[in-house]
């Protein structure tokens, strides 16, 4: 066989961080060469996650806002129909425009694109089975596993994406199913439930905890996004766990029973989301012929700088530690090459941004409520509801509202968290203000257009500090 190609940088996965990572080192001039095995590059977000569902997210919402909310507005639609074939290949459209986009950013940025499956041979060299048939191999001075996570699975029941389904089979039904039911209320239950939901599904969501929305929400923004959520028609049965369930039907049924122990109760629907999070992916890597160790997690186990014990080979984005969200991930990868090229490299792990992209939208920054007080940290907060901001009023979309924690002596933003239309814009502002170590007081003494909804953060951020002035 001929030896194989020594490159400075050899990525496994073409996934956020995977692909950010290419394209950075192809920037900073080395010789990089990226294994995906999907046969598409972008990995989950693009294929089968953040940017399928924001179509499906965008477009059922168009479709529920003309079906339940024109009239008041002055425009009267006649029949209004669901083509969901349309729809998915509207999606379909959406995805392989960006996937492509990144394969062109690769020849760009003269990144080598290896079509494949890679696992370790040796500390330096990856073999690869290709997708198209046949085996290669390439060696690197560095190697960067960026091989993201999958869905974890609920014990006992048998995932086939039609009936029971995790994210990727929820982004791809048929039909509108009658019953939905969903375990675990987190990002992925709730922006998929809210999907179904708008298109006719009569959706369930159970979850574990006392409150929705997974680990990070604020608990009043998740009790405010809950009620919402309620009158748009989702049920939520709180403080409740799946015990069993069996598939073996045309309908599922799941027993349930009180968190604590008790009532059991027997639901049924026919389609089940399995929603309880995701799992760090490093099956077939090999990891195991060079010595590399996951933690109890599944989680590689890395230093400050994303190195392993074997300091040539560095991990990021969701097979490793941190919240998994592709922007975290795209971070990383900036930070990873820079560490390869220049030494130093940063994140700030305080200011990651989360969003989940329900309507309205619930986003935040930087620690919640609860976080801050069991830290012991002395805090005030406070809070401005859309109700009364006059762009809210005008576009008739007024659920929701700011909030501000900030440090009770010396007013500097300690976390913003927001429930209301463009909430996930509107964070930007608040990643920067606590990337900046800003205080409430610069953000109320700064000046935001009118009318907007950005004057809602801006009127939070005063009555954190002082007194808004419309509330
Ligand atoms: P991945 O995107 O999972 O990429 C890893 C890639 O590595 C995969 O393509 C895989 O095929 C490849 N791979 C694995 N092993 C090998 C191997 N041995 N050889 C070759 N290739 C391999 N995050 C957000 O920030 N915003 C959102 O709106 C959002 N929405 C989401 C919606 C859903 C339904 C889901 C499931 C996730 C969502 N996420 C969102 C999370 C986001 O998708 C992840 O955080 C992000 O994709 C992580 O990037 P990654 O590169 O680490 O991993
Ligand atoms: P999650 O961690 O957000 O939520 C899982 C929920 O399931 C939690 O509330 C948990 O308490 C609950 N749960 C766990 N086991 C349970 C059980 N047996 N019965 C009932 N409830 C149970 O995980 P999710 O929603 O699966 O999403 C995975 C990850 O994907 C997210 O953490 C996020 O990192 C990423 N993601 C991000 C999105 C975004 O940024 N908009 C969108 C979708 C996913």
């Amino acid at each position: 066989a001929t030896p194989a190609e020594e490159k400075d940088l050899v990525i496994i996965g073409g996934g956020v961080a995977g692909y950010v990572a290419a394209i950075k080192a192809g920037q900073e001039g080395l010789k990089v060469a990226c294994i995906e095995k999907r046969g598409a590059l972008g990995g989950t977000c693009l294929n089968v996650g953040c940017i399928p569902s924001k179509s499906l997210l965008n477009n059922s919402h168009l479709y529920h806002q003309i079906l339940h909310d024109t009239k008041n507005r002055g425009i009267e639609v006649g029949e209004v129909k669901l083509n969901l074939e349309q729809m998915m290949k509207a999606k379909d459209t959406s995805v392989a425009g960006l996937t492509k986009g990144v394969e062109f950013l690769f020849k760009k940025n003269n990144v080598e694109y290896i079509k494949g499956t890679g696992a370790f041979a040796d500390e330096h060299t990856i073999a690869v089975n290709l997708v198209d048939g046949g085996e290669t191999s390439v060696r690197g001075k560095n190697i960067l596993i960026a091989t993201g996570s999958e869905a974890t699975p609920f014990p006992g029941l048998n995932i086939d994406e039609k009936k029971v389904v995790t994210s990727t089979g929820a982004i791809a039904l048929k039909a509108v199913p009658k019953k939905m039911l969903v375990i675990g209320g987190g990002i992925i239950g709730l922006e998929m439930g809210s999907v179904w939901s708008r298109l006719g599904a009569e959706v369930t969501v159970v979850e574990f905890l006392g409150q929705i929305g997974g680990p990070g929400m604020d608990a009043e923004i998740s009790k405010s996004i809950q009620k919402i959520l309620g009158k748009q028609g989702m049920k939520f049965k709180l403080n409740t766990k799946v015990v069993k369930g069996d598939d073996s039907g045309d309908i599922v049924k799941i027993d349930v029973e009180a968190a604590k122990g008790g009532k059991e109760e027997t639901l049924e629907a026919d389609v089940v989301l399995v929603a309880i999070g995701r799992r760090p992916y490093t099956a077939g890597l090999g990891l195991e012929n060079i010595g590399l160790e996951v933690d109890k997690r599944g989680r590689i186990v890395i230093d400050q700088e994303y190195r392993t014990k074997l300091p040539h080979i560095r991990v990021i984005g969701d097979c490793t530690f941190g919240p998994m969200l592709a922007h975290k991930a795209e971070e990383e990868a900036v930070a990873a090459v820079e560490f390869i090229t220049k030494n130093y490299g940063h994140v700030n792990y305080n200011a990651i941004p989360s969003v989940m992209y329900t309507h309205p939208e619930v986003a935040w920054v930087g620690q919640n409520e609860a976080e801050v007080k069991e830290a012991g940290i002395k805090y005030k907060t406070g809070t401005f509801p859309f109700s009364a901001n006059s762009r809210a009023k005008t576009n008739q979309d007024t659920d929701g509202m700011v909030k501000f924690v900030a440090d009770a002596e010396t007013d500097r933003i300690l976390g913003i968290h927001i429930v209301g239309p463009n909430a996930g814009e509107m964070i930007a502002e608040g990643t920067l203000a606590l990337e900046y170590g800003a205080s409430t007081e610069d953000v109320g003494r700064t000046s935001h257009a009118h009318p907007t909804l950005s004057e809602a953060f801006k009127e939070a951020a005063m009555a954190t500090y002082g007194k808004a002035i419309h509330y």
